[in-house]
């Protein structure tokens, strides 16, 4: 698993609208953890079978007025860099983007050829959001999310809109 990342070579914040997005530091730690339970009910999330210590992983905080209003945490193994969670705190104005392109630039700098993650059946937004970002559905892992549970029980049975959740579906982008 990656460790946190505060080497010299931290790209430049990128600047979007009135957000300003950075690279996390130890101090933003116990934020994100709270971010994890409050939105992922853990600090652990589990993608194709396997256990990931997200609190532990680097990632981006978008920052407005002093505030933090988005997260993003991710892993890269190997050429492969894997979004492992993804959150706008603050509406639809463009933090979710942003995030996701200060990952793919990091996932460049470091010879990867694929972006992937994971979400599941019923998070239709996210099917949404990220094919009109350029990733494609590459994986319907059937049933995947009853094999989740009994790494992370906090997964809940019913999902956005009444949705049961039961599949992961895998998206990629090639870097
Ligand atoms: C996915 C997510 C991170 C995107 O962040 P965001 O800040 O909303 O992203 P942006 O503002 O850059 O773009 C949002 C898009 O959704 C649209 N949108 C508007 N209102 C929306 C709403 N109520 N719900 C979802 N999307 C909405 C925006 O118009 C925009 O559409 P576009 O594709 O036409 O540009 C965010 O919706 C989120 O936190 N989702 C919940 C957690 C999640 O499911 N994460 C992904 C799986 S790890």
């Amino acid at each position: 698993m990656s460790s946190m990342d505060h080497g010299s070579s931290v790209m430049p914040p990128e600047y979007k609208g009135e957000f300003v997005v950075r690279e996390l530091t130890p101090e933003d730690r116990p934020w994100v953890q709270g971010v994890l339970r409050r939105y992922w009910a853990s600090l652990v999330q589990v993608t194709r079978g396997r256990k990931i210590q997200a609190d532990e992983l680097p990632g981006f905080v978008a920052m407005r007025d002093g505030e933090e209003v988005g997260l993003i945490t991710y892993e890269i193994v190997g050429d492969q860099c894997e979004v492992v969670t993804h959150n706008s705190l603050a509406g639809h104005g463009g933090i979710g983007s942003c995030l996701l392109a200060a990952v793919r630039t990091k996932a460049r700098e470091a010879g990867c050829k694929r972006m992937w993650l994971v979400t599941t059946n019923d998070n239709t937004p996210a099917l949404r959001f990220y094919q009109r970002r350029d990733f494609d559905l590459v994986a319907i892992h059937r049933n995947a999310v009853q094999e989740a549970r009994k790494l992370k029980p906090e997964i809940p049975d019913i999902g956005l809109d009444g949705i049961p959740i039961r599949h992961e579906i895998e998206m990629e982008y090639r870097l």
